[in-house]
């Protein structure tokens, strides 16, 4: 069975940071230590308020590693000038609310469609692997494929919230599923983020089709125990499955 790809989220690294307003622990040492490791891509969201990530972080850290760096962003003029000056190989188009405390769902495909599609060319144009952050929803599926993307990344917190709250998941997982198998059928990459923990990634590693997890929050706030090699390798026994 084919590995699936670890994508490693350390924008929280950045959250501490600037907590105190230091410049440290760092994103850079946490980015090159994730590719050290054997993470298979970085990925940080720069928002529009910089709560995290900031335009530095990203400019040192595309110039110092050698994985890709996949950039998530908001579908905005501003965002859309980042990614066309700094040209990470992989971006993810992601909804972005100021209130959230996270990004809350997946994307509304038709909101704003007009200014999404000329986003995507755009990036297209320039050999950028382009992917939608959506719902599990076939309909949203079938439109992301409309927009001509690469991938989509397929909005797991539900499903987390879920499994951590000892609830029943099964409807839930078979919505991934399907939307999955939909998908692969399209030609598009299907992968998967947000709220994955040990428990809901050996869960979700089990459906045939996701090539990639993009996690984050759990896999930084285990490190500050155990530390990061650690976390990483964990996971990666787990997407070996
Ligand atoms: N994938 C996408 C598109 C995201 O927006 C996020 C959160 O920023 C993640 C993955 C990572 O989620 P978490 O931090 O909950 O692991």
């Amino acid at each position: 069975m084919k590995r699936i790809r670890l994508g490693v989220n350390i924008d929280h690294v950045a959250t501490v940071r600037n907590a105190r307003g230091e410049n440290y622990p760092s994103p850079l040492t946490a980015a090159l230590l994730a590719e050290k490791n054997g993470a298979d891509s970085v990925t940080i969201h720069l928002r529009e308020d910089r709560r995290h990530i900031n335009e530095q972080d990203l400019k040192k850290i595309i110039k110092k590693i050698k994985i890709p760096l996949n950039l998530e962003i908001a579908a905005t003029k501003e965002m859309l000038k980042i990614a066309s000056r700094s040209k990470p190989p992989f971006i993810c188009i992601v909804p972005e609310k100021r209130k959230e405390i996270t990004t809350e769902g997946g994307l509304n495909l038709n909101y704003n469609k007009m200014f999404l599609k000329t986003l995507i060319n755009k990036l297209k144009k320039k050999k950028l692997r382009i992917s939608l952050f959506i719902e599990p929803s076939l309909k949203d599926i079938r439109e992301a494929k409309k927009l001509n993307v690469d991938c989509v990344e397929i909005h797991t917190g539900k499903l987390c919230n879920l499994i951590n709250q000892k609830k029943n998941y099964k409807h839930e997982i078979k919505k991934i599923e399907k939307a999955v198998k939909v998908g692969n059928l399209l030609g598009l990459e299907v992968h998967a983020g947000h709220g994955l923990t040990y428990d809901s990634a050996k869960i979700l590693s089990r459906i045939n089709g996701i090539t990639e997890f993009n996690i984050g929050h759990f896999l930084i706030g285990e490190s500050i125990f155990v530390g990061i090699s650690k976390v990483i390798k964990t996971f990666q026994k787990i997407l070996k499955l």
